[in-house]
Formats: C-alpha cells, sequence, structure tokens
C-alpha cells in the first residue's frame, strides 16, 4: 500500500501526528500538503514530546524524506526556528525538502492576520495568528510570494511592491505604519538563500518515488471541519484540509492514492470560534479538558470539549472516502458511566441524522444522544482488541458501524506502542 493519506475527522488535535509518525516509522516519504505551522502535532516517542508544527511527522524517523508540500503555506522564520529546536534535541532536519512551488508567510500576511481578527471584533474567527487567512488570500488572488521567487531578486522586489501596494492602501486609510519594500525583501532574500538548497519539485519527486514502489504517507494538518470547502465556513482554517487537498497539495494525482485514513477522537474537541453542538459547559467539559490534556499545542488555549458526534464522523467518511478510522483516546473515556454519543439533531424542531452544511443550522443543532455503558479498567496497556472490557468492545463496534466505516487502529495512550492494531494501514 505505497500511497496512504491521513487527516482529521473533526476539528483538529484528533491525534494525527501519533498516527503519522506509527507509519512514518515504514515510510520512505512523509508529505504536509496543507495548513501551516497553525498545526500543532504532538508525537510521544519513549516518554519524551515533540510538538510539530510546520515539520512533516516523519522527520523524527531518520530513513524517512520529510517533505513541504506545494499546498502548505511556509513562514521561514518558524521554521528554522522547528528546525533548531529539533537539532537541540538531537533529531537530524538533513532529510527536509520544501516545494519550490509553496507559498511564503511574509510579516505582512502575519500582520494582516490579526488586523483582520481585530477588524471582525465579535465575529472573529479565533485564528492562530500565524498569517495562515491572509497568505492564501495573497495566493488566490495572484499576488503570493512562493519559495522559488526568493532566490531571484529583481523579479522579487516587483512582486512585493505589488502584494504590499494593495496593503498599503489599506494601512495608509486605518492610519496604521505602512509596510517597506527594502525591509520585506532584505528578510525575504535572506531567507531564499537558506531555502535554496532543501527547494524540489515535490510533484516530480514523489511521483518517481511511487513509480520506483516506495510508501509515501500524506499528512493533513486541521480537519474536515475546518477546512475551507466543507468545514463549518467561516469558522473555518484556509485550506483544503480534506483528501482532495492532498492531491493539489502535493502534485500526486488521485489515481496514485491507496488509502484514506480519517482520525477521530473518543469524543470531540475544537479550539478558535465556530459551532460545536455536542460541547460541554461546566464540570464535566473541565473533567474531560484535564484526562485528555486538551491544551493547543500551538497557541496554549483551552480546547473546548464535548461528546463524540456521529454524523460528524459519517460525513467526513463521505467527503474524504475514507477506507479507514483511527480512533483515538480510547483510554480517556475510561470511569465514564454513561458514555453519550451525539447520534443526530434537533434543527428548528425537525429531528435530522446528517450533518447539515449550513453553518448556521449546525449553529442551531441541538444534539440527540443515545448512551453506551462505560468501563472502569485501565486500558492504556491493551494491546489486543479481545482484551479491552466488553463495554469497550461493544462502544467502539457501535461507533464503527455508525460511522460506516472500519477501525483500524485504536489508540490507548500517547505514545507509539499504545495502540491496538485491528488492521495493518500499510499492508
Ligand atoms: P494532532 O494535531 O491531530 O496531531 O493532535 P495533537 O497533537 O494536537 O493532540 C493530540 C494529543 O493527544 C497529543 O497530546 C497526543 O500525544 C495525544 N494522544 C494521541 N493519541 C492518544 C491516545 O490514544 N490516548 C491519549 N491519552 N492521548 C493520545
Ligand atoms: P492541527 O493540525 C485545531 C483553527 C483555529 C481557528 C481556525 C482558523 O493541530 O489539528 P487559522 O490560524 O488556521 O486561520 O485559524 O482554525 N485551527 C486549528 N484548530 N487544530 C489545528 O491544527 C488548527 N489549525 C487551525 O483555532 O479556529
Ligand atoms: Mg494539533
Amino acid at each position: 500500500m505505497p500511497a496512504v493519506i491521513i487527516l482529521g475527522v473533526q476539528w483538529g488535535d484528533e491525534g494525527k501526528g501519533k498516527a503519522t509518525d506509527q507509519l512514518g516509522q515504514r515510510a520512505d516519504y512523509v508529505v504536509k500538503f496543507n495548513g501551516g505551522n497553525n498545526a500543532g502535532h504532538t508525537v510521544s516517542v519513549d516518554g519524551q514530546k515533540f510538538a510539530l508544527h510546520l515539520l512533516p511527522s516523519g522527520i523524527l524517523n531518520s530513513d524517512c524524506i520529510s517533505v513541504i508540500g506545494n499546498g502548505v503555506v511556509v513562514d521561514p522564520e518558524a521554521l528554522f526556528a522547528e528546525m533548531a529546536e529539533l537539532e537541540s534535541r538531537g533529531v537530524s532536519t538533513k532529510n527536509l525538502r520544501i516545494a519550490g512551488n509553496a507559498h511564503v508567510i511574509t510579516s505582512y500576511t502575519k500582520m494582516f492576520d490579526r488586523l483582520n481578527e481585530e477588524v471582525l471584533g465579535d465575529g472573529k474567527i479565533g485564528t492562530t495568528g500565524r498569517g495562515i487567512g491572509p497568505t492564501y488570500a495573497d495566493k488566490a488572488n495572484r499576488v503570493g510570494i512562493r519559495i522559488v521567487d526568493l532566490v531571484h531578486p529583481r523579479r522579487l522586489r516587483g512582486q512585493v511592491e505589488t502584494a504590499v501596494a494593495q496593503k498599503n492602501l489599506v494601512l495608509r486609510a486605518l492610519g496604521r505604519e505602512e509596510i517597506n519594500v527594502d525591509d520585506v525583501l532584505t528578510e525575504l532574500l535572506a531567507y531564499g538563500e537558506r531555502l535554496a538548497p532543501m527547494m524540489i519539485s515535490a510533484s516530480r519527486e514523489l511521483n518517481e518515488a511511487l513509480d520506483d514502489g516506495k510508501t509515501v504517507v500524506f499528512e493533513g494538518g486541521q480537519s474536515t471541519l475546518l477546512d475551507i470547502d466543507h468545514g463549518n465556513y467561516p469558522y473555518v482554517t484556509s485550506s483544503n484540509a480534506t483528501a482532495g487537498g492532498a492531491v493539489t497539495g502535493s502534485g500526486v494525482g488521485p489515481t496514485r492514492i491507496d488509502r484514506v485514513v480519517g482520525i477521530v477522537k473518543a469524543y470531540a474537541t475544537r479550539v478558535g470560534e465556530g459551532p460545536f453542538p455536542t460541547e460541554l459547559h461546566g464540570d464535566t467539559g473541565d473533567w474531560l479538558r484535564e484526562a485528555g490534556g486538551e491544551y493547543g499545542v500551538t497557541t496554549g488555549r483551552p480546547r473546548r470539549c464535548g461528546w463524540y458526534d456521529a454524523p460528524v464522523t459519517r460525513y467526513a467518511v463521505r467527503v474524504n472516502g475514507l477506507t479507514d478510522l483511527v480512533l483515538t483516546k480510547l483510554d480517556v473515556l475510561t470511569g465514564v458511566e454513561e458514555i453519550p454519543v451525539c447520534v443526530g439533531y434537533e434543527i428548528d424542531g425537525q429531528r435530522v441524522h446528517e450533518f447539515p452544511i449550513d453553518t448556521w443550522d449546525f449553529a442551531n443543532a441541538k444534539p440527540i444522544y443515545e448512551y453506551h455503558p462505560g468501563w472502569t479498567e485501565d486500558i492504556s496497556t491493551v494491546r489486543e482488541f479481545a482484551d479491552l472490557p466488553a463495554n469497550a468492545q461493544s462502544y467502539v463496534r457501535w461507533l464503527e458501524e455508525m460511522a460506516g466505516c472500519r477501525f483500524s487502529l485504536i489508540g490507548v495512550g500517547p505514545d507509539r506502542e499504545q495502540t491496538i492494531v485491528l488492521h495493518d494501514l500499510l499492508g
């Protein structure tokens, strides 16, 4: 099974990093295809914790080539800081490659991320403030700067002048300090010098690797409900976190993909604004946050916590064409007497069982819960499905049936080996 996409089912932070790292140990390439350093992927290896943002989780395997694909937006400053941090911990970054046609997050797109949120006021998105939205906006507006541009000083000057002209009109109107082209150029050209040796045609290298029978894992950032097309628009990120993003974000065609794996948490979390019907307020939500360690890896914000939403998973199975699901954090539910699971919603007096595409319908949705008896045994050392308590087994089988997609791995703890394997994702 050479080409496998790993992506999030809910609102991010499902444990994509752990799953990618596990496959990454056997992969020749791990490719990031969307987002940027808004992502925070935690990988625990022998009790040592690594928080990865822009770097693919394959970086922890010294034999693996890590690729930042063209669908990613790259903040060079953040990239170099993350590389330095890993190097200082003895992790080599020599196998990192970056697609020349990936777009660059600049000091001014970061500034506009903050400014946009300020202008939106109460209607803000609650972004990570990393410049993601404005960088993708420049890309779509055809005034973006790409990695490949950073080594062409004359061309770059013209591009920066064009990009900055529009922004300075806004800054002038707001009475704010304008962007200085020379300052931007000096910064970008210095980055270009360092990035040039890592620059590749990702499409070419990845397709050649697949021709040679190599294993390529595509690692998604964010998740299905944060996807700009399929998520709770406008409370989304600005890229395609769904399966299609893996092909447009890497230059590998859809016919080459063998498996699409969705990572889903046994409950749900969300960071930032936007609807979340199963959200828990008060003691139970606080308990879940502490039990699951639900604090943002990127911004440190406490994550909003709630119960598992079955229509959301079924929706993700559909829009991504999932072949497998990985259920994470089952261990966190240990001790819950009766586990609530949302099986549908009541929206304006109507009972619906499918995820609604209108964000305002979703915001008005009252969850309809069914309950499953829980278990009290510690399951963090279980490695065989049959050794799980009977109620945990039937809980998993019930979720699987509602999802309409097989569960192939079950997470019972953050460490690599704290996993129950039902089906080999690379087999
Ligand atoms: P990502 O953004 O999807 O990679 O997820 P994050 O790293 O932001 O958040 C997931 C958190 O859950 C991390 O701290 C992981 O170490 C942890 N984690 C992953 N899988 C499991 C699991 O099965 N059980 C427990 N208890 N923790 C897990
Ligand atoms: P991983 O890959 C959870 C959220 C932000 C905000 C919205 C838009 O770790 O799952 P942005 O900065 O992207 O413009 O913010 O998306 N968000 C995430 N939430 N996990 C993430 O990444 C996220 N990346 C962005 O909180 O609501
Ligand atoms: Mg995360």
